[in-house]
């Protein structure tokens, strides 16, 4: 008989945790019983799972007694609170929250290029990397394997379905207002998406740069155990509901031509090259949304900077941007 594990999710009623329980399914991993976990607020709703509804339960430390796995989406906050608590009650916990990516003693992961690093973690805790690193990181590895990485340009063009289902929700109210003629209001997003480009991601006054920006400077050093790398990002929230965008340019230590790019992103794992710009054939947040792989397109020279680089990278940032780098995380360490 196959050895089943104990799965608690918590955030199960949000976008990424309704994600998360979807991915298990599709992927049959071995749930023998599911804790659905989320605040107070939602619990007695009902999570469907297999064959039945599930009753969702408040948190609490109760719940995690006997639990084998413990994926969180439920924000850092929780996150802070809970996953100690998971940890000590025996669960691996697979955390989706930037509340534990920095601490050096939790293992930052994206498998397919450190699956390694996030064996046996010190403090039963592996973080999920931020949605736009995640797949940063798919398809810089082969590269930065050929040749290591010296600095990142990179311009995110973020979907709505990033800030969770009330930002979601609410870019729908905004499109529906515009569409009747009325003036749309701010809402959940803090301000009017639809029809516009926002930036809004916590401001750090220090260096002018958003948290979601500097995530990524610093959680792609930590998993390309390059602490030098230099990384410039800029993001942005677009009004696209799933799948982000990013518009890479890198600088390699010893240049790698377009064709030897494309020769090795084509053999990646997790990466599927989509790549004829002159047939009009490159990555769209439509082609990627609700598909496990990062799409790659664009591949060239860099014009600005010759030997360097440029290329186009779009994912589902609720699959491989979160729910499903957490299940590929738990396969890799809990399944044989
Ligand atoms: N969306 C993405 O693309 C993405 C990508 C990478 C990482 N993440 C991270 O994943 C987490 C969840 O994101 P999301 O997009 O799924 O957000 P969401 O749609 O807003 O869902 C949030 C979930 O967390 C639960 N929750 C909130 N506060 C809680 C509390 N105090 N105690 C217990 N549960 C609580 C909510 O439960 P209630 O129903 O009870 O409110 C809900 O189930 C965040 O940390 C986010 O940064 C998201």
């Amino acid at each position: 008989m196959t050895h089943t594990l104990k799965v608690a999710v918590l955030g199960a009623t949000g976008l990424v945790g309704r994600s998360m329980l979807e991915i298990l399914e599709q992927r049959a991993f071995p749930v023998g019983e599911l804790v659905p976990l989320a605040s107070a607020r939602s619990a007695g709703r009902r999570v469907s799972f297999g064959d039945r509804e599930h009753e969702v339960r408040a948190v609490s430390e109760q719940a995690f007694e006997g639990v084998d796995l413990a994926l969180f989406s439920a924000g850092a906050g929780p996150s802070r609170e809970w996953a100690p608590i998971a940890a000590a009650a025996g669960a691996l916990v697979i955390d989706n929250s930037s509340a534990h990516r920095m601490d050096p003693a939790v293992p930052l992961c994206v498998p397919e290029v450190n699956l390694e690093q996030a064996r046996d973690p010190a403090k039963g805790i592996v973080a999920n990397p931020n949605c736009s690193t995640i797949q940063l990181m798919v398809a810089l590895a082969p590269l930065h394997r050929e040749s290591p990485l010296r600095r990142i340009v990179v311009s995110t063009y973020q979907a709505v379905s990033g800030a969770g289902l009330r930002a979601s929700e609410c870019l729908e109210a905004q499109r529906r207002a515009l569409a009747a003629g009325d003036e749309p209001e701010a809402g959940a997003l803090g301000d009017v998406l639809a029809g516009d480009l926002l930036m809004h991601w916590s401001p750090d006054p220090a260096t002018g740069y958003q948290e979601e920006e500097l995530k990524l400077i610093h959680e792609s050093r930590k998993i390309l155990e390059s602490p030098t790398l230099r990384v410039s990002p800029t993001c942005v929230r677009v009004p696209v509901v799933t799948g982000h965008a990013e518009a890479v340019s890198i600088e390699c230590a010893a240049a790698i031509t377009p064709e030897r790019a494309r020769e090795l992103l084509r053999a990646a794992p997790g990466v599927e090259l989509v790549d004829d710009f002159p047939a009009g054939v490159y990555p769209k947040p439509s082609m990627a949304a609700g598909r496990d792989a990062v799409l790659v397109g664009r591949v060239r020279e860099d014009l600005g900077l010759p030997g360097g680089l440029s290329l186009y990278v779009v994912a589902d940032n609720l699959r491989k941007g979160a729910a499903l780098n957490a299940v590929q995380i738990a396969e890799g360490l809990l399944l044989p």
